[in-house]
């Protein structure tokens, strides 16, 4: 998961697949947003992909940076949100390349994704060197706990409405060791490609080492088809989720 990578996905957010405004179902990030828009004036989107949060962001600050190190990306961003507010750049978070960005909120969404936990914590630094003192970070990352949720879904698809339906507990146990990687570290295979997935817990531990302070964890639910192929009505209530933690940075 490089540059590269996200390079060649950039034809996949076409239509708004895994874009989270698009996914926030029950309006959680848009509802951080507003409360955080009186937190001060500059914002950043870090890891902005094509730049699905950009129109929230420029509505509710005076000055957006939206940084992203996918070129291909960055274009689609630039295209599709250009405000005279927003300004674009290109820089890679564990390189360090935000040449003494200092903003009051900093939003990263879906970038805590790496397999590896030292580049996790670059880009954690990163956050946090983009914020003033006290300034505030948005961190939304992929739940491991979520993960746990779907295969207990699946079985109990299997429980309530009979086969074909769902996987056996079984079925549902294999599949689920052969999508995690690593338990400790939460690394699940998504099609193919190692991706972190955050335990409430981890993500708290990771922010307090990183030298934030957490003020809030919640759910970002977002819909059951984004898991289960054809999931039956009654999963609705519990859907799966993302993590979203709002963290203040210690000085
Ligand atoms: C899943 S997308 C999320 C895009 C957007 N935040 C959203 O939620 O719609 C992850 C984005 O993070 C960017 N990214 C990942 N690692 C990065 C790094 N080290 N430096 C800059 N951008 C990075 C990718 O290029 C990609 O655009």
């Amino acid at each position: 998961m490089d540059e590269q990578y996200w390079d060649d996905m950039a034809e996949r957010f076409e239509g708004g697949v895994l874009e989270i405004a698009g996914l926030d179902l029950e309006g959680v990030l848009a509802e951080e947003i507003k409360r955080l828009r009186w937190a001060g004036r500059a914002a950043a989107d870090l890891g902005c992909g094509p730049g699905s949060l950009l129109p929230q962001l420029a509505e509710a600050f005076v000055h957006v940076e939206a940084v992203d190190y996918s070129q291909e990306l960055l274009d689609k961003a630039r295209l599709r949100h250009a405000r005279p507010n927003v300004r674009f750049h290109r820089a890679d978070l564990i390189e360090g390349g935000l040449r003494g960005m200092q903003v009051d909120v900093v939003f990263c969404v879906n970038v805590l994704l790496v397999p590896k936990r030292g580049k996790l914590e670059k880009i954690v630094k990163a956050v946090r060197g983009a914020l003033k003192p006290r300034g505030h970070a948005v961190f939304v990352v992929p739940s491991f706990e979520s993960v746990l949720h779907v295969h207990e879904s699946l079985a109990r698809c299997r429980r309530k409405d009979g086969a074909p339906a769902g996987l056996s507990r079984k079925k549902a146990e294999k599949a689920l060791h052969k999508a995690v990687h690593s338990f400790v570290e939460g690394v699940v295979d998504i099609s193919g490609v190692l991706t972190k997935h955050w335990t409430q817990t981890d993500l708290e531990g990771v922010l307090e080492d990183g030298g934030f302070e957490v003020e809030r964890v919640r759910k970002v639910p977002f819909p059951w088809d984004e898991e289960l192929t054809r999931p039956p009505e009654w999963l609705d209530r519990r859907r799966p989720w993302d993590w979203l933690a709002v963290a203040r940075r210690v000085k």
